[in-house]
C-alpha cells in the first residue's frame, strides 16, 4: 500500500515498545484488508502522555493502542470507557471519533477468544490464576465476568493478590475467592479446572523456570500460559507431557490486536483465519 495524503495513522504508545509485535500484526492486517492505513510504535515518557494524546487528536490519528506502563494512566485522558475497560480498570485501545476519545480493552476478550476457539466455557469452573500484575488484573476480572464458580489468585507479593481478590469480590460477590503466596500449600489443586499463568516466570531468557509444578493437578485441567516467548514455556511443555489441554500466549496477543482492528475499522474481520496467517508470518 502506498502512503499518501489520505493514509490513516494508527499508533502504539508505551515504554518500552521497541520489541513490540503490534506494528507487524496491524500493518499486515491493513495490507490484507486493503486499508490505506499505517501503524507506528512510539516510546513515550510519562510526563508527555497528555501532550501526545492531544497531538493525536489534533493531527487526526484514528486510533491507538496503549501498552505498559500507561494502560491505567490513559483513563484520565479519554472521554468515554467501554464496558470491558471499565470492568478491567485499564485501556489498551483508543478510538478517536470526531475528536472524541473512546477507551476500550481487548486484552480480556483476546484471552477469552483463544479459549472459545477450543470450545471451552469458563462457566462454573474453578480457576487458579498465578500473578497479580496488570495482565492478571485484566484476566481475573474477565474470567470472573464469565461466571466461574471459584477464583484463587496466588502471587509472590501476597498483598497484591489480596487487593485483586478484593476488587473481584466487590464486583462479583457470588464467586468463591481465595488468595495467597505463590508457594501456598493449602490450595486444593485437585479441585482446579483451569490454571492460568499471568506471572513472567518462564519467560525468555529464563526458560527453565516454572511458576508451579504440574504434578499436583488433575489430568483433565486446562493450562493457559500467557507468555509467548518462548512459544512453549516449561509449564506448557510439562502440561502437554501429561496430556492436559494447553493454550499458549501468542493467540491472545494476536487476538487482542485483531479485536482492536475491528473496533477501529468498525466491521467484523475473519479474525480466526487472520490469526492463523499472522501466526505463520511472525513465527
Ligand atoms: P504484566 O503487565 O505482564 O502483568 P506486571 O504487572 O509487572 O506485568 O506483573 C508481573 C507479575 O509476575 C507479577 O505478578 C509479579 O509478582 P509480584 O507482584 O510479586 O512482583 C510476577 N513475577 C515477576 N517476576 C517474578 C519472579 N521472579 N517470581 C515470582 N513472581 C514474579
Amino acid at each position: 500500500m502506498d502512503i499518501n495524503s489520505q493514509t490513516k495513522l494508527y499508533c502504539l504508545i508505551g515504554n518500552p515498545v521497541n520489541k513490540s509485535l503490534s506494528p507487524t500484526i496491524h500493518n499486515y492486517l491493513f495490507d490484507k484488508e486493503k486499508e490505506n492505513a499505517v501503524y507506528m510504535a512510539f516510546n513515550i515518557e510519562k510526563e508527555d502522555l497528555k501532550s501526545v494524546v492531544n497531538s493525536f487528536r489534533a493531527i487526526n490519528v484514528k486510533g491507538f493502542n496503549v501498552t505498559i506502563p500507561y494502560k491505567i494512566d490513559i483513563i484520565n485522558f479519554v472521554d468515554e470507557l467501554s464496558y470491558e475497560s471499565e470492568l478491567i480498570g485499564a485501556v489498551n485501545t483508543v478510538k478517536i471519533c470526531n475528536g472524541k476519545l473512546i477507551g476500550y480493552n481487548t486484552d480480556g476478550l483476546g484471552f477469552l477468544k483463544a479459549f472459545k476457539e477450543k470450545n471451552i466455557s469458563l462457566k462454573g469452573k474453578n480457576v487458579l490464576i498465578l500473578g497479580a500484575g496488570g495482565a492478571a488484573q485484566s484476566i481475573s476480572l474477565t474470567v470472573a465476568n464469565e461466571g466461574v464458580k471459584s477464583l484463587t489468585i496466588l502471587n509472590r507479593t501476597v498483598s497484591k493478590s489480596r487487593e485483586l481478590i478484593e476488587k473481584i469480590k466487590n464486583k462479583f460477590p457470588k464467586i468463591e475467592t481465595n488468595y495467597g503466596g505463590l508457594n501456598e500449600k493449602y490450595v486444593d489443586l485437585k479441585k482446579i479446572d483451569v490454571l492460568i499463568n499471568c506471572t513472567s516466570i518462564g519467560m525468555y531468557p529464563e526458560v527453565d523456570k516454572t511458576p508451579i509444578e504440574i504434578n499436583g493437578f488433575n489430568k483433565n485441567i486446562i493450562v493457559y500460559d500467557i507468555i509467548y516467548k518462548p512459544l512453549e514455556t516449561k509449564l506448557i511443555k510439562s502440561a502437554k507431557e501429561k496430556g492436559m489441554i494447553t493454550i499458549g500466549g501468542l493467540d491472545m496477543l494476536i487476538y487482542q490486536a485483531l479485536l482492536s482492528d475491528e473496533i477501529w475499522l468498525d466491521r467484523k474481520l475473519e479474525i480466526e483465519k487472520m490469526k492463523n496467517e499472522i501466526k505463520k508470518r511472525i513465527l
